[in-house]
Protein backbone atom coordinates (compact mmCIF):
# COMPACT_ATOMS: atom_id res chain seq x y z
CA UNK A 1 0.00 0.00 0.00
CA UNK A 2 1.35 3.59 -0.91
CA UNK A 3 2.45 5.80 2.05
CA UNK A 4 0.31 8.41 3.35
CA UNK A 5 1.88 11.83 2.16
CA UNK A 6 2.02 14.69 4.93
CA UNK A 7 3.31 18.07 4.66
CA UNK A 8 4.83 19.84 7.55
CA UNK A 9 3.17 23.69 8.03
CA UNK A 10 5.68 25.97 10.33
CA UNK A 11 9.15 24.57 11.05
CA UNK A 12 10.19 26.13 14.17
CA UNK A 13 11.20 24.11 17.62
CA UNK A 14 8.00 21.85 17.55
CA UNK A 15 8.11 21.70 13.58
CA UNK A 16 11.39 19.98 13.20
CA UNK A 17 10.31 17.56 16.06
CA UNK A 18 7.63 16.73 13.96
CA UNK A 19 9.35 16.22 11.17
CA UNK A 20 11.93 14.18 12.73
CA UNK A 21 9.37 11.82 13.41
CA UNK A 22 7.25 11.68 10.78
CA UNK A 23 10.59 10.53 9.10
CA UNK A 24 10.25 7.41 11.74
CA UNK A 25 6.94 5.77 10.31
CA UNK A 26 6.40 3.02 8.44
CA UNK A 27 3.19 4.68 6.83
CA UNK A 28 3.92 8.08 6.17
CA UNK A 29 6.17 9.86 4.29
CA UNK A 30 7.03 13.70 5.02
CA UNK A 31 7.04 14.92 0.95
CA UNK A 32 6.99 18.81 1.76
CA UNK A 33 6.79 21.81 4.30
CA UNK A 34 5.83 25.20 4.63
CA UNK A 35 6.60 28.36 6.78
CA UNK A 36 5.57 31.92 7.12
CA UNK A 37 7.70 32.99 3.48
CA UNK A 38 9.61 31.49 0.47
CA UNK A 39 13.11 32.36 2.23
CA UNK A 40 12.26 30.65 5.63
CA UNK A 41 10.84 28.32 4.19
CA UNK A 42 13.57 26.70 1.72
CA UNK A 43 16.32 27.51 4.21
CA UNK A 44 14.75 25.08 6.89
CA UNK A 45 13.83 22.68 3.89
CA UNK A 46 17.71 22.87 2.56
CA UNK A 47 18.40 22.39 6.48
CA UNK A 48 15.72 19.58 7.08
CA UNK A 49 16.54 17.64 3.56
CA UNK A 50 12.73 18.21 2.30
CA UNK A 51 12.57 19.25 -1.04
CA UNK A 52 9.70 20.84 -1.71
CA UNK A 53 9.48 23.79 0.83
CA UNK A 54 7.17 26.79 -0.06
CA UNK A 55 6.44 30.32 1.61
CA UNK A 56 2.29 29.66 1.30
CA UNK A 57 1.01 26.78 2.86
CA UNK A 58 -2.56 27.07 0.74
CA UNK A 59 -0.14 25.87 -2.42
CA UNK A 60 -0.03 22.64 0.29
CA UNK A 61 -3.71 22.28 0.71
CA UNK A 62 -4.79 22.33 -2.98
CA UNK A 63 -2.41 19.33 -3.96
CA UNK A 64 -4.88 16.59 -4.17
CA UNK A 65 -1.70 14.13 -3.40
CA UNK A 66 -0.77 15.45 0.48
CA UNK A 67 -3.53 13.22 2.92
CA UNK A 68 -2.31 15.34 6.04
CA UNK A 69 -1.28 18.27 7.28
CA UNK A 70 0.75 19.09 10.66
CA UNK A 71 -0.02 22.43 11.76
CA UNK A 72 2.85 23.87 13.57
CA UNK A 73 2.24 27.50 13.78
CA UNK A 74 1.92 30.08 16.05
CA UNK A 75 -1.39 29.71 18.09
CA UNK A 76 -3.06 32.69 16.02
CA UNK A 77 -2.91 31.07 13.07
CA UNK A 78 -4.10 27.20 13.86
CA UNK A 79 -7.55 28.02 13.25
CA UNK A 80 -7.72 29.71 9.96
CA UNK A 81 -4.85 26.77 8.06
CA UNK A 82 -6.81 24.27 10.36
CA UNK A 83 -10.19 25.43 9.01
CA UNK A 84 -8.87 25.74 5.41
CA UNK A 85 -6.68 22.18 5.59
CA UNK A 86 -9.81 20.44 6.60
CA UNK A 87 -12.01 22.45 3.82
CA UNK A 88 -9.50 20.89 1.07
CA UNK A 89 -10.05 17.55 2.79
CA UNK A 90 -6.86 16.61 4.47
CA UNK A 91 -6.51 14.76 7.34
CA UNK A 92 -4.57 17.33 10.12
CA UNK A 93 -2.49 17.21 13.19
CA UNK A 94 -2.90 20.60 14.93
CA UNK A 95 -0.27 21.95 17.36
CA UNK A 96 -2.44 22.73 20.79
CA UNK A 97 -3.73 25.17 21.34
CA UNK A 98 -5.98 24.33 18.71
CA UNK A 99 -7.65 27.72 18.65
CA UNK A 100 -7.67 30.99 20.18
CA UNK A 101 -11.09 30.67 21.80
CA UNK A 102 -13.54 27.55 22.11
CA UNK A 103 -15.71 29.40 20.28
CA UNK A 104 -12.92 29.02 16.98
CA UNK A 105 -12.30 25.15 18.63
CA UNK A 106 -16.00 24.37 18.29
CA UNK A 107 -16.26 25.49 14.62
CA UNK A 108 -13.47 23.14 14.03
CA UNK A 109 -14.55 20.01 15.46
CA UNK A 110 -18.14 20.74 13.70
CA UNK A 111 -16.37 21.09 10.23
CA UNK A 112 -13.60 18.19 10.66
CA UNK A 113 -17.32 16.26 11.59
CA UNK A 114 -18.85 17.73 8.44
CA UNK A 115 -16.05 17.21 6.13
CA UNK A 116 -15.06 13.55 7.89
CA UNK A 117 -11.42 14.28 8.12
CA UNK A 118 -9.19 12.72 10.63
CA UNK A 119 -8.43 14.95 13.44
CA UNK A 120 -5.60 15.44 16.55
CA UNK A 121 -4.64 18.11 18.71
CA UNK A 122 -1.13 17.59 19.84
CA UNK A 123 -1.81 16.39 23.50
CA UNK A 124 1.56 14.26 22.62
CA UNK A 125 2.38 13.85 26.48
CA UNK A 126 -0.95 10.93 26.66
CA UNK A 127 1.64 8.94 24.73
CA UNK A 128 4.56 8.69 27.54
CA UNK A 129 4.73 4.77 28.24
CA UNK A 130 4.30 5.60 31.84
CA UNK A 131 1.38 7.77 31.29
CA UNK A 132 -0.60 5.33 29.85
CA UNK A 133 0.34 3.18 32.50
CA UNK A 134 -1.08 5.48 35.01
CA UNK A 135 -4.15 5.47 32.73
CA UNK A 136 -4.46 1.45 33.03
CA UNK A 137 -4.10 1.41 36.85
CA UNK A 138 -6.68 4.09 37.12
CA UNK A 139 -9.16 2.16 34.61
CA UNK A 140 -8.51 -1.33 35.99
CA UNK A 141 -9.22 -0.57 39.70
CA UNK A 142 -5.77 -1.16 41.31
CA UNK A 143 -5.40 2.99 42.38
CA UNK A 144 -8.90 2.32 43.81
CA UNK A 145 -11.49 5.41 43.68
CA UNK A 146 -9.43 8.90 42.77
CA UNK A 147 -9.04 11.16 45.68
CA UNK A 148 -7.05 13.83 44.94
CA UNK A 149 -4.90 14.94 42.18
CA UNK A 150 -1.72 17.34 42.31
CA UNK A 151 0.86 18.35 40.28
CA UNK A 152 2.77 21.08 38.54
CA UNK A 153 3.96 22.40 34.96
CA UNK A 154 7.58 24.39 35.90
CA UNK A 155 9.48 25.72 33.61
CA UNK A 156 12.03 28.32 33.58
CA UNK A 157 12.91 29.69 29.98
CA UNK A 158 10.87 32.71 30.46
CA UNK A 159 12.19 33.47 33.60
CA UNK A 160 14.17 36.90 32.97
CA UNK A 161 12.04 40.15 31.60
CA UNK A 162 14.75 39.65 28.73
CA UNK A 163 12.84 36.32 27.79
CA UNK A 164 10.91 36.75 25.29
CA UNK A 165 8.69 34.82 22.50
CA UNK A 166 5.62 35.50 20.57
CA UNK A 167 3.56 33.89 22.80
CA UNK A 168 4.14 36.66 25.08
CA UNK A 169 1.67 38.62 22.59
CA UNK A 170 -2.17 38.24 23.20
CA UNK A 171 -2.88 38.74 19.55
CA UNK A 172 -0.43 35.73 18.40
CA UNK A 173 -0.56 33.43 21.75
CA UNK A 174 -3.94 34.60 23.03
CA UNK A 175 -5.09 35.98 26.30
CA UNK A 176 -3.74 33.09 28.44
CA UNK A 177 -0.26 32.16 28.11
CA UNK A 178 1.20 29.79 31.10
CA UNK A 179 -2.24 28.09 31.46
CA UNK A 180 -2.66 27.19 27.50
CA UNK A 181 0.80 26.55 26.53
CA UNK A 182 1.87 24.21 29.32
CA UNK A 183 -1.78 24.57 31.85
CA UNK A 184 -3.45 22.35 29.07
CA UNK A 185 -0.73 19.61 29.03
CA UNK A 186 -1.20 18.70 32.49
CA UNK A 187 -4.83 19.20 32.78
CA UNK A 188 -5.64 16.78 29.53
CA UNK A 189 -3.22 14.01 30.96
CA UNK A 190 -5.26 14.29 34.06
CA UNK A 191 -8.23 13.62 32.66
CA UNK A 192 -6.62 11.03 30.22
CA UNK A 193 -5.46 9.49 33.41
CA UNK A 194 -7.94 9.54 35.69
CA UNK A 195 -11.23 9.29 33.12
CA UNK A 196 -12.94 12.06 35.25
CA UNK A 197 -13.63 15.49 33.87
CA UNK A 198 -12.84 18.61 35.84
CA UNK A 199 -15.86 20.47 36.64
CA UNK A 200 -15.07 23.91 37.93
CA UNK A 201 -11.86 25.30 38.66
CA UNK A 202 -10.60 28.34 40.90
CA UNK A 203 -7.64 30.38 39.96
CA UNK A 204 -5.49 32.92 40.83
CA UNK A 205 -3.36 34.02 38.13
CA UNK A 206 -0.24 36.39 38.20
CA UNK A 207 2.10 38.36 35.54
CA UNK A 208 5.79 39.15 37.35
CA UNK A 209 7.14 40.82 34.77
CA UNK A 210 4.25 43.10 33.57
CA UNK A 211 6.99 44.72 31.36
CA UNK A 212 9.15 42.75 29.05
CA UNK A 213 12.30 43.10 26.74
CA UNK A 214 11.27 42.56 23.26
CA UNK A 215 13.90 41.71 20.93
CA UNK A 216 14.06 43.85 17.84
CA UNK A 217 14.60 41.08 15.55
CA UNK A 218 12.39 37.45 15.47
CA UNK A 219 13.83 34.76 16.98
CA UNK A 220 13.17 31.31 17.29
CA UNK A 221 11.73 29.73 20.63
CA UNK A 222 13.82 29.28 23.17
CA UNK A 223 16.81 30.96 21.05
CA UNK A 224 17.01 34.51 23.03
CA UNK A 225 19.68 33.81 25.03
CA UNK A 226 21.83 35.49 22.53
CA UNK A 227 20.73 38.90 22.12
CA UNK A 228 22.77 41.89 23.49
CA UNK A 229 20.99 44.98 25.65
CA UNK A 230 20.55 47.27 22.69
CA UNK A 231 18.44 44.72 20.78
CA UNK A 232 15.59 45.13 23.18
CA UNK A 233 12.55 47.82 23.40
CA UNK A 234 9.91 47.55 26.49
CA UNK A 235 6.43 45.68 25.70
CA UNK A 236 3.87 45.53 28.31
CA UNK A 237 2.77 41.89 29.16
CA UNK A 238 -0.72 41.13 30.23
CA UNK A 239 -0.53 37.40 29.77
CA UNK A 240 0.60 35.23 32.90
CA UNK A 241 3.86 33.75 34.03
CA UNK A 242 1.96 31.89 36.93
CA UNK A 243 -1.27 30.08 38.27
CA UNK A 244 -2.73 28.63 41.13
CA UNK A 245 -5.47 26.63 40.49
CA UNK A 246 -7.93 24.22 42.55
CA UNK A 247 -10.14 21.67 40.65
CA UNK A 248 -13.22 20.02 41.48
CA UNK A 249 -14.18 16.84 40.04
CA UNK A 250 -17.53 14.42 39.69
CA UNK A 251 -18.24 12.10 43.04
CA UNK A 252 -15.64 13.36 45.61
CA UNK A 253 -12.24 14.15 43.97
CA UNK A 254 -10.44 17.26 44.29
CA UNK A 255 -7.26 18.47 43.06
CA UNK A 256 -4.55 21.33 42.97
CA UNK A 257 -2.08 22.71 40.62
CA UNK A 258 0.56 24.99 40.00
CA UNK A 259 1.67 26.51 36.32
CA UNK A 260 4.90 28.53 36.35
CA UNK A 261 7.25 29.70 32.84
CA UNK A 262 9.44 31.29 35.87
CA UNK A 263 10.78 28.95 37.91
CA UNK A 264 14.36 28.91 38.27
CA UNK A 265 15.88 25.68 37.66
CA UNK A 266 12.79 24.00 36.47
CA UNK A 267 13.16 23.23 32.65
CA UNK A 268 10.31 21.73 31.66
CA UNK A 269 8.79 19.91 34.76
CA UNK A 270 5.27 18.35 34.30
CA UNK A 271 4.56 16.78 37.85
CA UNK A 272 1.53 14.74 38.05
CA UNK A 273 -0.03 12.84 41.32
CA UNK A 274 -2.68 10.44 41.85
CA UNK A 275 -3.89 9.91 45.16
CA UNK A 276 -6.91 6.99 45.29
CA UNK A 277 -8.48 4.78 47.94
CA UNK A 278 -5.70 2.05 47.31
CA UNK A 279 -2.56 3.60 46.30
CA UNK A 280 -0.67 6.98 44.91
CA UNK A 281 1.32 7.37 42.19
CA UNK A 282 3.41 10.34 41.11
CA UNK A 283 5.42 10.66 37.88
CA UNK A 284 7.74 13.70 36.64
CA UNK A 285 8.02 14.34 33.20
CA UNK A 286 11.76 15.21 33.83
CA UNK A 287 12.03 11.48 34.43
CA UNK A 288 9.80 9.69 32.51
CA UNK A 289 10.62 6.55 32.59
CA UNK A 290 9.84 6.37 36.33
CA UNK A 291 7.00 5.95 38.00
CA UNK A 292 6.53 6.10 41.69
CA UNK A 293 3.59 4.16 43.50
CA UNK A 294 2.93 4.70 46.67
CA UNK A 295 1.31 2.33 49.13
CA UNK A 296 0.37 2.98 53.10
CA UNK A 297 1.07 -0.56 53.90
CA UNK A 298 3.78 -1.93 52.38
CA UNK A 299 6.93 -1.14 50.53
CA UNK A 300 6.47 1.76 47.80
CA UNK A 301 7.58 0.84 44.55
CA UNK A 302 9.36 2.54 41.49
CA UNK A 303 8.49 1.27 38.03
CA UNK A 304 10.85 1.71 35.57
CA UNK A 305 9.55 1.58 32.28
CA UNK A 306 10.28 -1.48 31.02
CA UNK A 307 7.43 -3.13 28.46
CA UNK A 308 7.35 -6.63 29.94
CA UNK A 309 6.21 -4.96 33.41
CA UNK A 310 3.26 -2.52 31.88
CA UNK A 311 -0.09 -3.23 31.70
CA UNK A 312 -0.97 -5.10 28.20
CA UNK A 313 -2.43 -1.56 26.85
CA UNK A 314 0.46 0.28 28.01
CA UNK A 315 3.11 -1.95 26.55
CA UNK A 316 1.94 -1.13 23.07
CA UNK A 317 3.51 2.64 24.02
CA UNK A 318 7.19 0.99 24.48
CA UNK A 319 9.22 0.74 21.56
CA UNK A 320 12.58 -0.47 23.29
CA UNK A 321 13.21 -2.99 26.14
CA UNK A 322 14.00 -2.02 29.53
CA UNK A 323 16.54 0.15 30.46
CA UNK A 324 16.78 1.84 27.51
CA UNK A 325 15.42 5.20 28.04
CA UNK A 326 12.25 6.66 25.72
CA UNK A 327 11.20 10.14 25.81
CA UNK A 328 9.79 13.01 24.45
CA UNK A 329 10.24 12.55 20.74
CA UNK A 330 9.10 9.10 21.21
CA UNK A 331 5.51 10.49 22.32
CA UNK A 332 5.36 12.02 19.11
CA UNK A 333 6.31 8.51 17.59
CA UNK A 334 3.54 6.89 19.03
CA UNK A 335 1.23 10.15 18.41
CA UNK A 336 1.72 9.68 14.99
CA UNK A 337 1.53 6.13 14.76
CA UNK A 338 -1.97 5.85 15.82
CA UNK A 339 -2.50 8.97 13.54
CA UNK A 340 -1.68 7.20 10.54
CA UNK A 341 -3.60 4.08 11.61
CA UNK A 342 -7.16 6.45 11.72
CA UNK A 343 -6.43 7.90 8.12
CA UNK A 344 -6.74 4.30 7.32
CA UNK A 345 -9.03 2.98 9.43
CA UNK A 346 -11.10 5.55 10.92
CA UNK A 347 -12.77 3.90 13.70
CA UNK A 348 -9.00 3.62 15.14
CA UNK A 349 -9.55 7.50 15.91
CA UNK A 350 -10.64 6.70 19.66
CA UNK A 351 -6.63 6.30 20.43
CA UNK A 352 -6.45 10.24 19.50
CA UNK A 353 -6.40 12.91 21.20
CA UNK A 354 -9.47 14.98 18.84
CA UNK A 355 -10.28 18.78 18.37
CA UNK A 356 -12.62 17.56 21.17
CA UNK A 357 -9.56 17.50 23.12
CA UNK A 358 -8.39 20.57 22.11
CA UNK A 359 -12.17 22.38 22.47
CA UNK A 360 -12.43 20.88 25.99
CA UNK A 361 -9.10 22.06 26.75
CA UNK A 362 -9.72 25.74 25.78
CA UNK A 363 -13.12 25.58 27.78
CA UNK A 364 -11.06 24.86 30.34
CA UNK A 365 -8.52 27.91 29.76
CA UNK A 366 -11.56 30.40 29.54
CA UNK A 367 -12.79 28.65 32.72
CA UNK A 368 -9.60 29.31 34.13
CA UNK A 369 -9.09 32.83 32.82
CA UNK A 370 -12.75 33.44 34.25
CA UNK A 371 -11.81 32.42 37.79
CA UNK A 372 -8.91 34.50 38.30
CA UNK A 373 -10.69 37.45 37.15
CA UNK A 374 -13.42 36.96 38.94
CA UNK A 375 -12.36 35.75 42.03
CA UNK A 376 -13.70 32.21 43.05
CA UNK A 377 -15.28 28.95 41.49
CA UNK A 378 -16.47 28.71 37.74
CA UNK A 379 -18.15 25.79 36.63
CA UNK A 380 -17.22 24.31 33.24
CA UNK A 381 -21.18 23.07 32.61
N1 LIG B 1 3.02 19.68 21.89
C1 LIG B 1 4.13 20.22 22.34
O1 LIG B 1 4.84 19.62 23.13
C2 LIG B 1 4.54 21.59 21.84
C3 LIG B 1 5.83 22.06 22.07
C4 LIG B 1 6.18 23.31 21.56
C5 LIG B 1 5.26 24.07 20.86
N2 LIG B 1 4.00 23.59 20.68
C6 LIG B 1 3.01 24.38 19.92
O2 LIG B 1 3.47 24.43 18.57
C7 LIG B 1 3.21 25.70 17.99
C8 LIG B 1 4.52 26.29 17.46
O3 LIG B 1 5.38 26.53 18.55
P1 LIG B 1 6.99 26.63 18.36
O4 LIG B 1 7.54 26.70 19.72
O5 LIG B 1 7.43 25.55 17.44
O6 LIG B 1 7.10 28.06 17.64
P2 LIG B 1 8.30 28.62 16.74
O7 LIG B 1 8.18 30.08 16.81
O8 LIG B 1 9.59 27.97 17.14
O9 LIG B 1 7.96 28.10 15.26
C9 LIG B 1 6.83 28.54 14.55
C10 LIG B 1 7.09 28.38 13.06
O10 LIG B 1 5.89 28.70 12.33
C11 LIG B 1 6.25 29.56 11.26
N3 LIG B 1 5.08 30.33 10.84
C12 LIG B 1 4.53 31.41 11.43
N4 LIG B 1 3.44 31.82 10.75
C13 LIG B 1 3.30 30.97 9.72
C14 LIG B 1 2.35 30.85 8.65
N5 LIG B 1 1.32 31.70 8.54
N6 LIG B 1 2.51 29.85 7.74
C15 LIG B 1 3.53 28.98 7.86
N7 LIG B 1 4.45 29.03 8.85
C16 LIG B 1 4.32 30.01 9.77
C17 LIG B 1 7.39 30.40 11.81
O11 LIG B 1 8.14 31.02 10.79
C18 LIG B 1 8.18 29.34 12.56
O12 LIG B 1 9.06 28.64 11.70
C19 LIG B 1 2.53 26.52 19.08
O13 LIG B 1 1.15 26.50 18.89
C20 LIG B 1 2.89 25.82 20.37
O14 LIG B 1 1.91 25.95 21.38
C21 LIG B 1 3.63 22.37 21.16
Amino acid sequence: MAKLRVAVIGAGFVGKVHVENIRRQTDAELVALADQSQEIASAFGEHLGIARAVGDYNELLADPSIDAVHICTPNATHFPIAKAAIEAGKNVICEKPLAMSAGEAQGLVQLAREKGVVHATSYNLRFYPNVAQMRRMVATGAVGDVLAVQGAYSQDWLFYETDYNWRLEPEVGGNSRAMADIGSHWCDMVEHVTGRRIQAVCAELMTFHPVRKKPKKAIETYAGKLLQPEDYEDRPIATEDFGAILLRFAGRARGAFTINQVAAGRKNRLVLEVYGTKCGMAWDGEKPNELWIGRRDGNNQLLVKDPSLLEAEARTFADLPGGHAEGYADTFKQFFRRFYAACRDKSLAGALPTFDAGLRQLRLVEAVLKSSQQGGWVELG
